[in-house]
């Protein structure tokens, strides 16, 4: 017999300890580490068994495998910007977790996928740990699918939802709306700890491993960002998806953090709206939607997301500081990145923003990630500080070094085709990246580093403010 062996895991990143200790050193959490006894083998499974396995696992080579008739492997749902960060549609037998702040439009978004498969005569099941099964019916109706032929059942066990589950034809698409509500019988923990989410998570996985159905886990994220409890099972599951946006705004962004059988740096662009989340064919457009195009301190920057180019307005704001301490305050940006830049055009190109604070937010709630997004950036601040309004049709594009140089950013000529389709009629950029610019309608006007695109839009400036320029350079 297998001694039954106790460990210890942090009850709120899972990191697991071989004995107790007062601060979790992953997480850094104090208090957060609860001794768990390690769950009893899964019967039925395809797993890994411990002791007492019969030793018969199946080998298969890949050169057999080729011939062997891999039906359908995608379900697509139909809507664009979910299959886009799929990858083209749900793979059989893959799971995928769904993390998002409470109330951004995750049950929503999946709903419309079920409806949309169900209509499609697949089977669909809709599991609703948190809501009963007429709140689900209502938003249903809400989104105009009250006569697709979805199943709902209302249910937190999982053994039950297996037992339900396995009735009849294997379903196409399976939602567990959320992880978080779910328990086993085969772990002796309350529901909604790391332990019951990973128990859980680990037999619906298994589920869907042998029966083929793919599976969606909707996961609640805390405030710092993090999928609660359920960050125990990002390295299970085949994909983990966020659904972002802020309150504020309508606009929800659907981004891939990891998936093993698609692109992960794709995302689908939905619109909250009274009837559902809508699709977004034409993203830049929306985010460019009105725009103050005669005052400073606002720059366009052409972005990738994934295959997709994607034009963002950054916008900037440069004031003297009241206080003794000036302030940096930056929203759909990195903060380090703003510090990064700030100390950039200070010592480079001899800006001093020391007395000023320094505000900077990407427009439409979006969420920026790539450093060729400093040049815009930059080109905001400077344009806020001299009061310089920069030329409404252009676009920046371009990391910036800490040696002040600009940097090439990758895919240029899709980025400027985008720009070209919108109406922009010239480009800032670095001078290495202008060869694979490719052949472009744009102006091109290449800056070695941040003191070509500073004095570029110094000499905008009007003349009562250029003086402050001259005072700052
Ligand atoms: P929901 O999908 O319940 O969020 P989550 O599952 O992520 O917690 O959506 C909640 C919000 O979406 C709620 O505030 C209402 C809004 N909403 C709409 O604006 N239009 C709609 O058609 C629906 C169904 C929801
Ligand atoms: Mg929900």
């Amino acid at each position: 017999m297998a001694k039954r062996s106790n460990s210890f895991a942090c009850q709120s990143c899972g990191a697991v300890y071989g004995r107790w200790q007062g601060r979790c050193e992953a997480c850094n959490g104090w208090n957060t580490i609860a001794e768990e006894s390690t769950p009893a083998p899964l019967p039925g499974g395809t797993g890994p068994r411990l002791g007492g396995g019969r030793g018969k696992g199946r080998v298969f080579t890949l050169e057999g495998l080729a011939g062997a008739s891999m039906d359908a492997p995608r379900v697509a749902s139909g809507i664009a910007e979910l299959d886009r960060v799929t990858g083209g549609g749900f793979v059989k037998g893959s799971v995928i977790l769904l993390g998002g702040d409470p109330g951004i439009g995750k049950s929503t978004l999946v709903m419309q996928a079920c409806g949309a498969l169900a209509k499609a005569g697949h089977r669909v099941v809709y599991i609703s740990g948190e809501e009963a099964v007429g709140q689900v019916r209502l938003r249903a109706e809400r989104l105009m699918l009250s006569d697709a032929p979805v199943e709902l059942a209302a249910e937190t066990n999982v053994e039950d939802i297996i037992a339900t589950l396995s009735q009849g034809p294997a379903p196409k698409l399976v939602i567990i709306d959320s992880i978080q509500t779910m328990w086993t019988e085969a772990v002796e923990a309350a529901p909604g700890t790391v332990s019951q989410v990973r128990g859980s998570a680990q037999m619906l996985i298994r589920y869907a491993k042998t029966s083929g159905t793919a599976l969606i886990l909707v996961g609640h994220v805390t405030k710092d960002g993090q999928i609660a409890g359920p960050r125990v099972v990002e390295h299970m599951v085949d994909a983990v998806a966020s659904f972002e946006g802020d309150g504020a705004h309508h606009f929800r962004i659907l981004r891939a953090v990891k998936n093993r059988f698609g692109p992960t740096d794709e995302i689908g662009v939905f619109e909250m709206t009274g009837a559902g989340l809508a699709e977004v064919p034409n993203p830049s457009s929306l985010f460019l939607a009105g725009r103050d195009t005669g005052s400073p301190g606002t720059a366009v920057f052409a972005a990738m997301e994934g295959t997709r180019p994607l034009l963002v307005e950054f916008q900037a704001l440069v004031a003297p500081s009241s206080l003794g301490t000036s302030r940096r305050a930056v929203v759909g940006w990195d903060q380090n990145r703003l510090s990064m830049i700030i100390a950039v055009l200070e010592a480079h190109a001899g800006l001093k923003l020391g007395q000023y604070d320094v505000y900077l937010n990407v427009a439409g709630g979006l969420r920026i990630n790539e450093p060729a997004a400093d040049a815009a950036a930059a080109a905001a601040l400077v344009s806020s500080l001299t009061g310089a309004p920069l030329p409404a049709d252009r676009v920046y594009i371009g990391e910036v070094a800490l040696t002040g140089a600009l940097r090439p950013a990758a895919q240029m000529s899709a980025r400027l085709k985008e720009a070209a389709k919108l109406g922009f009629a010239s480009a800032f950029l670095p001078k290495a990246g202008i060869d694979s610019a490719g052949s472009s309608s744009m102006g091109l006007d290449a800056g070695g580093d941040v003191t070509d695109l500073v004095s570029g839009i110094a000499a905008l400036a009007p003349r009562a403010r250029r003086k402050v320029g001259s005072e700052q350079g």
